[in-house]
């Protein structure tokens, strides 16, 4: 029998709900908030309370959407951290409750993990070991992922999150939040080599990443070279920046492939959708390398990569379901 999943995620300023049939997404709705943008960045509070308001309607979209009836879920998930505690809540209770009230297993998801494995969704299966890069907004980390629960932490930023980088840098620029897809869009029609943002070196730490410098040495080109803000040359910049940021990733990526043996690499989280680091990586698939990206709607945050995680770690038993068991046991007292 199918296992059907149904799957929140309320980390950050996406409100989003998924319906799988075992790996197969039947519905992924996603509500982004873009009212941030006027704040030029995420207001904890008013993004929690927009997802109070938007979840219900959210989640019967996505029943809707996958033709599947409540009664035929068998297996709920949500985000249970990494992220904004106040809209963590939201989405974790709701899904809890979708639970309590079907009596069926409720899994919690770690956010960074549900992204590390969203490259493949759909697949039943997957190959071990390889090397991932999770990229995003919050988090740029290396993995060496040896199993569906067993990998280490061999890299990562020291200072910004490339995807908040991206973000700042947009600011800078007077682009509108979230500020990767804007310099993403730009960067096409501008020129990479205009100018060359340094990226740190961190000698010692040869996996880790640094990109707080990148981001400074734009604020300081732009001080000294553009008094008028209407002139900028803005696609050469985006493009000079994006560079930057996806050299430092690519090359660093790569070298611990080449340096552990592993052919397998697998690049998610928001910044993974950005069409150069895309292409940057897709390269080395002449060197017999695997890349693997998410689709594009995968990169950034979904439901679906939540409910594609729990449903593996429901198929191969990883996780105890004792949140169900406690849950028995509290509606035993009210039956006897
Ligand atoms: O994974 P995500 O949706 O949320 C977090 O878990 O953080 O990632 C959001 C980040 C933002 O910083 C956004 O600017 C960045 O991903 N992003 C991009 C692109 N699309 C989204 N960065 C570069 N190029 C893109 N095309
Ligand atoms: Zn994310």
């Amino acid at each position: 029998m199918a296992i059907f999943t149904f799957a929140v995620e309320t980390s950050c300023d996406e409100t989003s709900a998924a319906i799988l049939s075992d790996n197969t997404v039947l519905s992924n709705v996603i509500s982004s908030q873009y009212f941030h943008s006027e704040f030029g960045g995420i207001v904890p509070e008013l993004a929690s309370r927009a997802h109070i308001k938007t979840i219900d309607k959210i989640a019967g979209s996505a029943l809707e959407k996958s033709g599947i009836k409540k009664n035929n879920i068998n297996l709920v998930a949500a985000t249970r951290g990494p992220g904004l505690i106040g809209s963590l809540l939201v989405g974790y209770n709701y899904a809890k409750a979708f639970s309590i009230a079907l009596n069926i297993p409720f899994i919690g998801i770690n956010h960074i993990e549900s992204h590390l494995f969203s490259c493949f969704i759909g697949q039943d299966e997957i190959e071990f070991p390889f090397i991932a890069l999770v990229v995003s907004g919050g988090h740029t980390i290396l993995f060496l992922v040896k199993d569906y629960t067993n990998y280490n932490v061999f890299g990562e930023t020291q200072d910004d999150a490339a995807g908040e980088a991206f973000d700042k840098v947009a600011k800078m620029l007077g682009l509108e939040y979230p500020g990767g897809p804007a310099i993403d869009n730009l960067a096409k029609d501008g020129d990479e080599n205009y100018h060359s943002f340094p990226s740190a070196n961190l000698k010692a730490q040869i996996y880790d990443f640094s990109f707080s410098g990148i981001k400074t040495s734009v604020l300081y080109f732009l001080k000294k070279r553009f008094n008028d803000k209407s002139k900028l040359p803005l696609n050469d910049i985006c493009a000079s920046f994006q560079k930057a940021v996806v050299t430092s990733l690519v090359e660093k990526t790569m070298l611990a492939a080449k340096n552990f043996g592993i052919k397998s690499i697998a690049i998610s989280g928001g910044v993974s959708a950005n069409s150069k680091l895309r292409s940057g990586f897709l390269k080395f698939e002449n060197d017999s390398y695997k890349i693997h990206f998410p689709e594009k709607i995968y990169s950034t945050d979904n439901a679906a990569m939540i409910g594609y995680y729990a449903y593996l770690k429901y198929k191969y038993s990883l996780e105890k379901d004792w949140q169900k068991e406690l849950f028995e046991q509290a509606f035993a007292r009210f039956k006897n």
